[in-house]
């Protein structure tokens, strides 16, 4: 969406909060011996608080209020019963929700209790990629530079992205105009960003695949030559100078 007034912007975040608060809480829940349901009803008590809705089950009947990924799932991992968190289980956490009718997304990868499988370099990459991605855009820049950059700086850190995986313009629905935004160039997408818009960044950095493919549950994404991912994602508005980060309570750069 584009912001054509202040109580838009308020709205949005509004919505932001609820999705941050969020995913703040669970990251500090998670810990090792706990479900990936529990804590999944864990963010969506938070979220309800809100009064926000879950926007993957809203918008695709997703079987859960957030996606939780665990090691070689890449995203949209849904929340079992059956999956136990471990010591240095690599794990993202994606939150999005609607309230009041505005949308915002956020996302964050991250080890659960000590780094004993070494995932803490990719995850530092893919936040510090998130960064200089977002301070690059402004008005007038187009999506393809920054896919560009976005990929220039994974590879310089010896890591590859995904390149079926996207962000997206975001705000009166969850996935909406200007359409994907790839951390690759894409030189067939002639289109740039404009002010006032509202869209969610989201890095997809991996060790060894390019793409990621959906498992038989319909759900799950794993990468085509498997290997870990991080993602890290907010939800931001573009200005003429550097963007309204909505979503930056969430606390991932902290
Ligand atoms: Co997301
Ligand atoms: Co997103």
């Amino acid at each position: 969406m584009s912001i054509t007034k202040e109580a838009e912007l308020i709205a949005m975040k509004a919505a932001s909060e609820a999705v941050a608060c969020t995913l703040k809480e669970m990251r500090d829940y998670a810990r090792p011996g706990i479900t990936t349901r529990q804590l999944d009803h864990y963010g969506a008590k938070i979220l309800r608080d809100f009064g926000a809705k879950s926007a993957p089950y809203l918008t695709y009947g997703f079987p859960g209020w957030t996606c939780i990924s665990v090691n070689h799932e890449f995203c949209h991992g849904i929340p079992s019963d059956n999956k136990v968190l471990q010591e240095g289980d690599l794990i993202n956490i994606d939150v999005s929700a609607e309230l009041d009718g505005f949308w915002s997304d956020n996302g964050s990868s991250f080890v659960i209790g000590e780094d004993i499988h070494q995932h803490q370099k990719l995850i530092d990459a893919s936040k510090q990629i998130l960064h200089k991605a977002i301070y690059s855009i402004k008005g007038g820049v187009r999506i393809s530079d920054l896919g560009y950059l976005i990929e220039t700086e994974a590879r310089k850190r010896g890591y590859k992205v995904i390149k079926n995986l996207t962000g997206h313009g975001i705000g009166r629905s969850l996935h909406e105009a200007p359409g994907e935004i790839a951390n690759y160039s894409d030189r067939s997408n002639l289109t740039r960003f404009r002010k006032n818009s509202v869209v969610a960044i989201e890095t997809f950095i991996s060790t060894t695949s390019t793409y990621a493919k959906t498992l038989n549950d319909g759900w799950t994404m794993v990468g085509d030559k498997g290997g870990f991912m991080a993602q890290h994602e907010h939800t931001i508005v573009v200005t003429e100078a550097a963007p309204i980060i909505l979503t930056e309570m969430n606390g991932v750069w902290d």
